[in-house]
C-alpha cells in the first residue's frame, strides 16, 4: 500500500471513529468556589511551552502533509486556523518530504498560511540529525515533534518491527537542532520512566499523546476488517499520563493531547499541571463536518469557556489554574495510587 493512501485511510477512520471510552478527564472534577473574586476581563490565557510565548493553551497537533493536493487542502485550512487564533501548529510526519520533494508543498503550506505563527515540525525516532535539520528548514520551524508510535507500528503489518536505538537518535536530533524538541505520544500515553528517559536525552518539551482520543490501533484494526481488538485498549490515560509526567519535574514543559475536545478538557489538562492541550481528531472532525468558518467559530467558544471556567474558579492566569484544587476519582485515582503519584 502506498504512503499516500495509507495517510487518506488514517484520515478517513480518524473522521469516522467515535470513541466509546468514557473520556479520563471524567474522573477530574474541580471545586466550586461561591466567591472566586474575578471579572472575565482579568482572566489571561498566555502561556508559555519552554522558551516559546503563546496567547492562548491550545495547539494544533501534527497530523497530515505528504499525500498530495487532499492533505496540502487540509494542511491549509488547519494552518488558516492556527493563524486566526496565533496559536501553533504541527505538521505531521515529514518522511514523504524527505522522500519525494513533490510532497514538499503539501507541508510548505503551513507556513504560507500560518506565516508569523508557531510552526511545529514532525519525525519519527528513526530520523537521522540531517533529516531532522531538513524538516526543521523546510517549514521555517520553532520546534520538531519527534513521534513515539510502538504500537501504531505494530498493529500495522506493514509497520517497524525495530525500535532499538530510538533514545540514542533521540538524543543525538536534540544535541543538534537549533530548535526545542518535542517528544509526542501519538494516543497511548506516557509514563514517568519514559519522560525521564526522554528529558535525559535532551528533550525539552514532553506531549503525553494520552489514551481516550484517536485510537490507532482502533483505526489499523478497521483498515483491515480485523473481527478482533488487537491493542485497542492499550495505553495511559491522558489524564494519568500529564500526572504521570508533571509527576517527574514541575519544571518540565507537558502539553496534554489524547481525546481534547472541548474547554472542560484544556481547563482540566491545565490544572492537571500541563501548560497547553494539543487537538487533533477533533479539529479534522470540525473542518470535515462544518468547514473552515464555523471550526474557527467552535474555537473561538472553547477558549471563551475556558475564560469563564477560570473565572469561576478564581484563576486569572495559567499558573493559578495549575494550582486549583482537584477531586481525582476512579479509574484515574486508583491509577496514580497505584503508580504512588498522589
Ligand atoms: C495523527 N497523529 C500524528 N502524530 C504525529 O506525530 N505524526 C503524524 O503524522 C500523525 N498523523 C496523524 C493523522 C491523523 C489522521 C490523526 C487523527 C492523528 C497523532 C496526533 O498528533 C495525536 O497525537 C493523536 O491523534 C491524539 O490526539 P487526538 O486526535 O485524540 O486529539
Amino acid at each position: 500500500m502506498s504512503r499516500a493512501k495509507r495517510k487518506m485511510d488514517h484520515i478517513e477512520h480518524a473522521l469516522n471513529s467515535s470513541s466509546s471510552q468514557l473520556s479520563s478527564m471524567h474522573d477530574i472534577s474541580f471545586v466550586h468556589q461561591a466567591l472566586p473574586d474575578l471579572d472575565v476581563d482579568d482572566v489571561s490565557l498566555n502561556t508559555q511551552i519552554g522558551e516559546l510565548f503563546i496567547s492562548s493553551p491550545i495547539f494544533i497537533n501534527a497530523m497530515t502533509g505528504g499525500g498530495g493536493k487532499a492533505t496540502e487542502k487540509i494542511n491549509r485550512q488547519l494552518a488558516q486556523v492556527a493563524n486566526v487564533f496565533h496559536i501553533p501548529m504541527a505538521v505531521g510526519s515529514q518522511m514523504a518530504a524527505i522522500k519525494n520533494e513533490k510532497e514538499q508543498q503539501s507541508y510548505k503550506v503551513v507556513r504560507q498560511y500560518h506565516p508569523r505563527g508557531l510552526v511545529f515540525a514532525n519525525v519519527g525516532s528513526e530520523a537521522t540529525v540531517e533529516q531532522a535539520e531538513f524538516c526543521v528548514d523546510l517549514l521555517e520551524a520553532d520546534a520538531i515533534q519527534i513521534h513515539l508510535n510502538v504500537i501504531q507500528e505494530l498493529v500495522m503489518p506493514e509497520g517497524d518491527r525495530s525500535f532499538s536505538g530510538a533514545l540514542k537518535r533521540i538524543e543525538q536530533i536534540a544535541s543538534h537542532v537549533k530548535v526545542p524538541v518535542i517528544a509526542k505520544e501519538v494516543g497511548f500515553g506516557m509514563s514517568q520512566e519514559s519522560v525521564k528517559q526522554l528529558i535525559d536525552a535532551g528533550v525539552q518539551v514532553i506531549d503525553v499523546g494520552g489514551r481516550g482520543g484517536t485510537n490507532f490501533s482502533w483505526i489499523e484494526n478497521q483498515r483491515r476488517n480485523l473481527p478482533y481488538d488487537f491493542f485497542e485498549d492499550w495505553g495511559i490515560t491522558t489524564a494519568a499520563s500529564i500526572a504521570e509526567a508533571v509527576s517527574v519535574s514541575k519544571h518540565i514543559p507537558v502539553l496534554a493531547s489524547g481525546g481534547i475536545k472541548n474547554a472542560s478538557d484544556m481547563t482540566k489538562s491545565i490544572a492537571l499541571g500541563a501548560q497547553s492541550a494539543g487537538m487533533a481528531g477533533q479539529i479534522l472532525k470540525w473542518l470535515k463536518d462544518d468547514g473552515l468558518d464555523k471550526t474557527i467559530q467552535h474555537l473561538d467558544r472553547q477558549l471563551d469557556e475556558m475564560r469563564s471556567m477560570m473565572t469561576a474558579l478564581g484563576a486569572s492566569s495559567i499558573e493559578e489554574l495549575q494550582q486549583v484544587p482537584l477531586i481525582i476519582r476512579g479509574d484515574t485515582h486508583h491509577w496514580l495510587n497505584e503508580r504512588g503519584i498522589i
